[in-house]
């Protein structure tokens, strides 16, 4: 069958009909028409945080990960100090980013199935008054932990300290207000909870920053404050833009708004949460995560103990069904994850623990309750 498979994965995810339509024309990066869209773009995505005031949005070509690396690139200068919050694999990745830009980079080990901690962080800054600016990861995918913004960016305001937000996975379905969360820059992309197709990701630059990042960045490609520039003096991007991904994400913001913003896809991401962990639970698997430290974005689950289980035929078993898992990214556990996001209900949650269950029959597994 050609039908499009289920994606519970965190990026690419399942995108509507409307969206993936809206990628059947083309259209003239010049062109006052897609101009206008990726203007559209902007406001709505200031709109998402109630930012309007305080911060502007520069959209960056490329995967998530190079707007997380441009906004270390542009935000932080080349003499500064980093300090990453450390409790997942998304993590590392920041602070491998930061230092191999050259900037200095200290990480704070946290657990991996907790979320980091804000007195940690206080403490952190008083023994070292170089640290000129803190990365929080707000959903660290790599186990699907909510870290907690609110208390982050309070130690850092109180502090003088610059944050980094990498909001990749959690932008759009966790609300973020930032009238009442302070951060220099916050970083999201256009595959995850807003809906659109991957290409593009994009970076909310606090205003009152915005002037001192002039010629920090090291690479011309990752400018942010270059790109900022020119979009607002030409209403083009610099460089090729990703013209089918913006106009699907201007689709796909469109379908946002039509559907509540923000709450209601929270909501929809609970109900799809809860569809799935429940169901598994009556399949015996376990969640790696506590509740109430899980957001309803991505669920990481223990493998199941029996010795027949084998992530890849299970992967395997479960894709012939019309759904694609996603496997596990820690390093001390066997786990594999599911992801909750995308245009996808209750109905294919409900699908998704039935092919989970067949898979578990092809396998001769009873069970899905795991080891420990
Ligand atoms: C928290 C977080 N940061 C960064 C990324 C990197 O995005 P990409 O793979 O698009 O570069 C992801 C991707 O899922 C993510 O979840």
């Amino acid at each position: 069958m050609d039908r499009d498979k289920i994606l519970l994965t965190p990026g690419p995810l399942t995108t509507t009909l409307r969206t993936k339509l809206a990628m059947l024309r083309d259209w003239g990066s010049w062109d006052a028409d897609f101009n206008a869209v990726t203007a559209r773009v902007r406001q709505s995505l200031l709109k998402i945080i109630h930012g309007e005031d305080s911060h502007v949005v520069v959209p960056l070509q490329g995967s998530g990960t190079f707007s997380v690396e441009a906004a270390v690139a542009t935000v932080v200068p080349r003499d500064g100090h980093v300090l990453v919050l450390d409790n997942g694999a998304y993590c590392k990745r920041a602070a491998r980013l930061t230092t191999l830009m050259g900037r200095r980079c200290t990480v704070l080990d946290f657990d991996e199935a907790a979320p980091v901690d804000a007195a940690a962080l206080e403490a952190a800054l008083k023994a070292d008054a170089s640290i000129s600016h803190v990365v929080l990861i707000h959903c660290e995918t790599g186990a699907g932990v909510h870290n907690p913004l609110q208390a982050v960016a309070d130690v850092c305001e109180q502090h003088g300290k610059g944050l980094i937000v990498d909001a990749m996975s959690s932008f759009a379905a966790l609300p973020i207000d930032a009238r009442a969360v302070r951060f220099d820059a916050l970083v999201a992309a256009s595959g995850k909870c807003l809906e659109g197709v991957p290409g593009m990701g994009f970076v909310f630059l606090r205003k009152a920053i915005l002037d001192g990042c002039a010629g920090r960045s090291q690479s011309l490609a990752m400018d942010l404050h270059d790109q900022y520039v020119y979009m607002e003096k030409t209403g083009q991007w610099r460089f090729t833009p990703p013209t089918h991904v913006v106009v699907a994400l201007a689709e796909a913001i469109a379908q946002f708004e039509e559907e509540g913003g923000q709450p209601a896809r929270l909501a929809r991401y609970t109900r799809n949460y809860q569809t799935l962990v429940h169901g598994m639970a009556r399949l015996g698997f376990m969640p790696f995560l506590d509740p109430s430290v899980q957001a309803p974005i991505i669920v990481t689950f223990h493998a199941p103990g029996d010795a027949r289980y084998d992530f890849k035929a299970f992967y395997a078993a479960a894709r012939a069904r019309g759904f694609l898992l996603y496997p596990g990214k820690l390093t001390q556990v066997e786990t594999f994850r599911v992801g909750c996001i995308g245009a996808i209900g209750s109905d294919e949650m409900e699908q998704a623990v039935h092919a989970v269950a067949l898979a578990l029959e092809d396998m001769g597994i009873a069970s899905g309750e795991p080891a420990i």
